[in-house]
């Protein structure tokens, strides 16, 4: 059985998506949700759902063991950021090497980098009278929204369009590919 934890601070839609997808899995577990919002919605998913929660402050994460030892004593293989929004450190890339995946709210590497998440991609997107955007699943180096690409999907961005609207299309999106593309990853398959 792998044993995947999600990294998510908020609502945590994608993360219910792929509770969703992998439940009752021949070989994928959700072990693990770690947060480092106390009061982050992702939270009551993972109550409801019955899953673990870890969560993690920044002194430890950034300048401590970044909970590596946590996450192998859970027998942890393969890290999901789903709307985590801190820097990964190196020591957790380090032990989890090509096995941190991030998923990004616009076509990278445009939109990406510090600050640039959740509507202020959308904003910054439709401020710009960009054609099209879309989604980009990476795996996770040392610096934000960097890393190499896995996947992406694209959608319209149409003159009018909100920066609502742009949102509710790139999270259909997400929602879509993002379980299917970890599990593909998961399997050793070519997303
Ligand atoms: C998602 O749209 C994800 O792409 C984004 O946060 C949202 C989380 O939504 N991540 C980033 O912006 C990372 N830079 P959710 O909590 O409903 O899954």
């Amino acid at each position: 059985m792998k044993k995947l934890a999600i990294f998510a601070s908020g609502a945590g839609s994608n993360a219910q998506k792929i509770i969703d997808h992998f439940r009752n899995h021949a070989s994928v577990k959700i072990a693990l949700i770690v947060t480092n919002k106390p009061g982050a919605g992702v939270l009551n998913i993972a109550v409801k759902e019955g899953i673990d929660t870890l969560n993690i402050e920044k002194e430890r994460f950034f300048r401590g063991d970044a909970y590596v030892p946590d996450l192998q004593q859970k027998g942890i293989s393969f890290i999901v950021l789903a709307g985590f929004l801190w820097k990964v450190p190196i020591a957790l890339i380090n032990a989890f090497p090509q096995a941190i995946v991030n998923i990004h709210p616009a076509l990278l590497p445009k939109y990406g980098g510090k600050g640039m998440y959740g509507s202020f991609v959308h904003e910054a997107v439709v401020n710009a009278r960009e054609k099209e955007s879309g989604i980009t699943i990476h795996y996770v180096d040392e610096h934000y929204d960097h890393g190499d690409n896995i996947f992406q999907a694209k959608c319209a961005v149409d003159p009018g369009d909100t920066p609502e609207m742009v949102a509710k299309k790139v999270q259909k999106l997400e929602h879509l590919h993002f379980p299917v593309v970890v599990e593909k990853l998961l399997l050793n398959e070519t997303p």
